[in-house]
């Protein structure tokens, strides 16, 4: 049987790929999406993987989702991708409550939504494959990311301690750490900004998002059960821990 596969913020940039590669390698795959419709449809459309519409930071919310989502797919989710997240990037001094709370809401407290409403199904069935996409600011740092940084530090505590919780269960949980990948986010940056960043990627270039599912397919796969509570880094060699 197709394992049944969950993306978060799966119908762009890196979500989207992995919600494709894990389609390609024979899961059961569908995509969370939160403001972009009309990108979603045409996602959609084209892959043929199905789409579904809540807001990852809102349990109540993730809920009603996810037993929608089960419903259609005809079962629990057996591999989560945490990867919805957002940036509001703004120095300390200039950084508002908002600012702070949302991305903290999003790119942190939404691991805890969907693992807290999948995990118990995981656990009854002995498999799980969970892994959660960080961030190479979670691990080094970065100037105008204080939210966003704590929120993806915040990511790779979460994973080892509910990978220490798992284990013995059959379930996996990893985190990804991508550095800066050619999407619509990194796109975002202002262009002095992502100059200089861009100089201090040995490998020379921004990555791929297609070099960021390889791995997540990966871990997904049911011969990777001896992987748990890795981070793993996948920046162009622009950090090295
Ligand atoms: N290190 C040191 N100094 C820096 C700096 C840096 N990285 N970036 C800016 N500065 C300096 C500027 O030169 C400027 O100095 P002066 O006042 O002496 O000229 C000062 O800090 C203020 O800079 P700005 O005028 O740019 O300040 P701002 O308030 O307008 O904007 C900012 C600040 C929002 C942080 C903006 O610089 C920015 O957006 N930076 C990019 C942040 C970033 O990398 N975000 C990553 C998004 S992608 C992502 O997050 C995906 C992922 O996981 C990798």
């Amino acid at each position: 049987m197709a394992r049944i596969a969950l993306i978060t913020g799966g119908t762009r940039g890196i979500g989207a790929a992995i919600a494709r590669s894990l389609k390609a390698s024979g899961c059961n795959a569908a995509a969370v999406y939160h403001g972009n419709a009309e990108k979603a449809e045409a996602f959609r459309r084209e892959t043929g993987i199905p789409v579904f519409q809540w807001d990852v930071a809102d349990f109540a919310a993730c809920a009603a989702g996810l037993k929608s989502a089960e419903q259609y797919l005809g079962g629990p989710v057996e591999i989560l991708v945490n990867n919805a997240g957002i940036t509001r990037d703004a120095l300390l001094h200039k950084m508002t409550p908002q600012q702070w709370s949302e991305v903290i809401a999003t790119d942190l407290t939404s691991c805890f939504n969907m693992c807290r409403l999948s995990i118990g199904a995981m656990r009854e069935r002995g498999f799980g494959r969970i892994i959660n996409i960080a961030s190479i600011n979670g691990q080094k740092g970065q100037f105008g990311q204080t939210n966003y940084s704590a929120a993806k530090a915040g990511v790779l505590g979460f994973t080892k301690a509910l990978a220490l919780e798992s284990a013995a269960k059959g379930i996996t949980v990893n985190a990804v750490a991508p550095g800066y990948v050619a999407t619509d986010m990194v796109a975002a940056v202002p262009r002095e900004a992502l100059a200089r960043i861009e100089a201090q990627i040995p490998v020379g270039r921004l990555g791929q998002a297609g070099e960021i599912a390889r791995l997540v397919q990966f871990l997904a796969a049911d011969e990777s059960g001896f992987i748990t509570g890795a981070t793993f880094s996948i920046n162009g060699g622009q950090y090295m821990i």
